[in-house]
């Protein structure tokens, strides 16, 4: 029996949630297991109310659940950095969420930006590191407020925090077993501290793991690989910030904020599962957003749980509609509602 966390959140979450929920009841019936769900109301509302993101005694509750399913937070009505600390970053700090796995996968090419690219070419999977880097909030402020002000912001890089992550990207890569190789994104040419210990520990560890065939490309290069030659990805692992940026990217090459999920990982706690796309407060309450890439989340959910048919069911579902319904993968242009969507994968399991 799984118990599962929701937290809908804001603006578009609680839509895309309800349809992601919708699709999880058929894959329990059809690949028979069992699971209660319990909703959390963190968000902007709740913080517009109470003055509160989520205190300490949430974060233990969260930990005694199998695995946590994330609308989006993010509130026109409240100051940008107020929810996304204190409620997403918080969560995957306090739980130790230390990989946020972000797979980038083409379903249909008529939804690619890309000139001539086949679902074949865009199919790879960035392991970005979920706890440190310049996400860690290091840094300050001197002489502020004058003319001789100075910011500091501190990225940083412990070796097993470095080493956690790579050792998961490597173990990733061979159980995928595609092209079996992991190419290491970062920026050695002028960021020499963090770079440096990166890919000192990468080139280690990469010793045990003489099946997989590593490569390496500055940041600036992979963005630009990507729009070139998507297809010399397999995994890619790289830093808080730099996998920040270039997943944007990468849910634009498989075509759009619509389709892109991801999972904060923590292998041996509870992870949670996300769309990435945000908030999108003015699609809001018009039941016209896409709800796939929550759905993709629920299928990355179900993988991690141990239900690996059912999280295979949930995607080929997801492939089926994508390639013989939706016309478009945007917000309002689906040809579908946001629950119409919901009810066309239900069917397809
Ligand atoms: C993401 C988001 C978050 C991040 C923001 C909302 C804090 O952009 O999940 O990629 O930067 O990690
Ligand atoms: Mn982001």
């Amino acid at each position: 029996m799984y118990k599962l966390a929701v937290i809908p959140g804001d603006g578009t979450g609680p839509e895309v949630v309800r349809e992601g929920l919708k699709v999880l009841a058929e894959a329990a019936k059809k690949y028979k297991f069992e699971y209660q769900t319990k909703v959390f109301d963190f968000g902007g509302e709740k913080y517009l109310l109470t003055n509160k993101t989520i205190e300490d005694k949430d974060i233990e509750e969260l930990k005694k659940y199998s695995a946590i399913y994330l609308g989006a937070i993010g509130h026109p009505g409240v100051k940008p950095g107020i929810l996304e600390t204190g409620i997403l970053l918080k969560i995957r700090f306090s739980l130790d969420q230390y990989i946020n796995l972000r797979p980038v996968r083409l379903y249909n090419e008529k939804f690619c930006p890309l000139k001539d690219k086949l679902p074949e070419d865009v199919d790879f999977v960035v392991v970005r590191e979920n706890s440190e880097g310049l996400y860690k909030g290091m840094g300050e402020f001197q002489k502020k407020d004058t003319l001789d002000e100075v910011a500091i912001q501190t990225s940083y890089n412990t070796r097993k925090g470095v080493e956690r992550c790579i050792r998961y990207a490597f173990e990733y890569t061979r159980k995928r077993n595609r092209k079996k190789k992991l190419t290491l994104c970062g920026k050695t040419n002028v960021l020499t501290f963090a770079w440096d210990l990166w890919e000192r520990t990468f080139n280690q560890v990469a010793k045990e793991y003489p099946d997989i065939t590593t490569d390496y490309a500055h940041v600036d290069a992979t963005t630009m690989w990507f729009v070139k030659n998507p297809e010399w990805f397999d995994v890619i692992v790289t830093d808080n910030m730099f996998g920040d940026i270039i997943t944007d990217l990468g849910a634009m090459v498989q075509g759009g904020m619509g389709i892109a999920a991801g999972g904060n990982i923590n292998p041996a706690g509870v992870s949670m599962f996300e769309p990435i796309g945000g908030s999108a407060p003015k699609y809001t309450g018009k039941d016209v957003i896409n709800p796939l890439a929550a759905i993709c989340a629920l299928s990355m959910m179900l993988e991690t749980l141990g239900e690996a048919e059912a999280a295979r069911g949930v995607e080929d579902a997801v492939i089926k509609i994508v390639r013989s319904k939706l016309k478009t993968l945007g917000a309002g242009k689906m040809g579908f509602s946001t629950s119409e969507v919901g009810d066309l994968v239900a069917a397809m399991i």
